[in-house]
């Protein structure tokens, strides 16, 4: 199996993806799983980023992930930052954005990761989506991650507008290229602009999300969120946004600035998202806040039980421990990135133990918040 080239650019990545081959799918796991009332064979995902076109993902498809998240695409082309791209870091456990982690030769499992959200052109992704679509096992699920490209002229309530009609558009694109649901980027840690920290505002998050449903119809739709530090933020976050849609998956990475050996701050000083290992505690503890926040919501009557989001764990996940721990924590599904990069065989390492030993969830969730069909 191919792994991603870091000492490459994005594009050259893109243009040497793995060659596409005819998924022949493990067996499902077992238990009832799905991904925002679609059922899937199991719930094992790879979220935003590794798969940068369709032969990336008919690779991990091929090799025990069944809902695939296209990376991040844009309404327009965008280039890649410089590399690197993906800086080793050495750090064992990120509570909260902001610190300062020491860089590092080898990749141990945790690295920063920084390449500002590129795209192919609309024409190009929506192409190969029709084409990915098309060759996917049943009971496998194409998600594609969007986001908005912020209009740097622009401020205020006519920039929230402008993101909030870039985001639609953006989504519905995708719907109409093939996609089964989207996730709508709201937590890139590594540009400045507001469409990287959406989540953190639960009204301007609210008014995106609602024009991306409105964009969209009843097709799932799931939020990918950042760190959130209090159950106060957790708390406004589903308030605000649990009508419009389907699932919130999290945490996309926890920020920090990376040091390199000479003292000096890589990236101008800029802080990157720090992911994998360093993140995964953290993560599982968030999925826990935001289950326990819906079903105490629910218990004082401010959410219905059909509103509760789908979470969907992300970070720092390499076993079956892993995936167990975030289930236990009230995850629906996980979804990998570091690790499947890394060892792009680690989903058949994981489904081979889980099959012996299948997961147990928190609660049966059925279809919560789903779409029928
Ligand atoms: C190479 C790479 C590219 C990424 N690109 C995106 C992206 O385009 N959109 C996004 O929402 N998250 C992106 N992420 C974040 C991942 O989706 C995921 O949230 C994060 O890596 C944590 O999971 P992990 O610890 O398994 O890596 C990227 C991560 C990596 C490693």
């Amino acid at each position: 199996m191919q792994k991603y080239r870091t000492d490459k650019t994005w594009e050259w990545n893109l243009q040497n993806a793995p060659a596409p081959v005819q998924v022949d799918t493990v067996p499902s796991l077992n238990g009832r799983w799905n991904w925002c009332g679609i059922p899937v064979r199991s719930p094992m995902g790879i979220s935003a980023g590794p798969l940068l076109n369709s032969g990336w993902i008919l690779q991990y498809a091929a090799a025990g992930f069944d809902i695939l998240v296209y990376k991040t695409v844009r309404s327009v082309a965008r280039a890649c930052y410089d590399l690197p791209n993906l800086v080793p870091v050495e750090v064992s456990s990120l509570k909260e954005a902001g610190s300062i982690v020491p860089e590092k030769s080898e990749m141990s499992g945790s690295w920063a990761v920084s390449f500002g959200m590129p795209s192919v052109t609309p024409e190009a992704w929506q192409k190969d989506i029709q084409r990915t679509k098309s060759m996917l096992a049943s009971g496998q699920v194409l998600v594609v991650s969007v986001v908005a490209t912020a209009a740097p002229s622009l401020e205020g309530e006519a920039a929230l507008e402008q993101l909030a009609d870039d985001f639609a558009d953006c989504a519905r694109l995708a719907m109409d290229a093939g996609a089964d649901g989207i996730e709508a980027n709201f937590s890139c840690p590594n540009v400045d602009t507001a469409d990287g920290q959406l989540y953190q505002h639960p009204r301007s998050a609210a008014r995106v999300t609602e024009r991306i449903r409105n964009a969209i119809s009843t097709a799932p739709l799931v939020l990918k969120i950042g760190r959130v530090e209090t159950r106060q933020a957790a708390e406004s976050l589903v308030l605000a946004t649990s009508q419009f849609i389907n699932g919130m998956a999290m945490t996309n990475s926890i920020s920090a600035h990376v040091r390199c050996g000479n003292g000096q701050l890589l990236f101008d000083g800029q802080q990157r998202g720090i992911c994998g290992d360093a993140t995964r505690l953290t993560s599982i503890s968030q999925v826990k806040l935001f289950r326990d926040v819906c079903q105490d919501l629910i218990k004082s009557g401010r959410l219905t039980a059909d509103m509760q989001p789908q979470l969907i764990g992300v970070g720092g996940i390499s076993t079956a421990e892993h995936v167990n721990d975030y289930l236990a924590a009230g995850a629906d599904s996980v979804a990998l990135a570091t690790a499947a990069m890394v060892n792009p065989r680690v989903g058949l390492e994981i489904r081979e133990s889980l099959s012996g030993n299948p997961p147990h969830r928190f609660h049966e969730t059925g279809v919560r918040r789903g779409v029928t069909g």
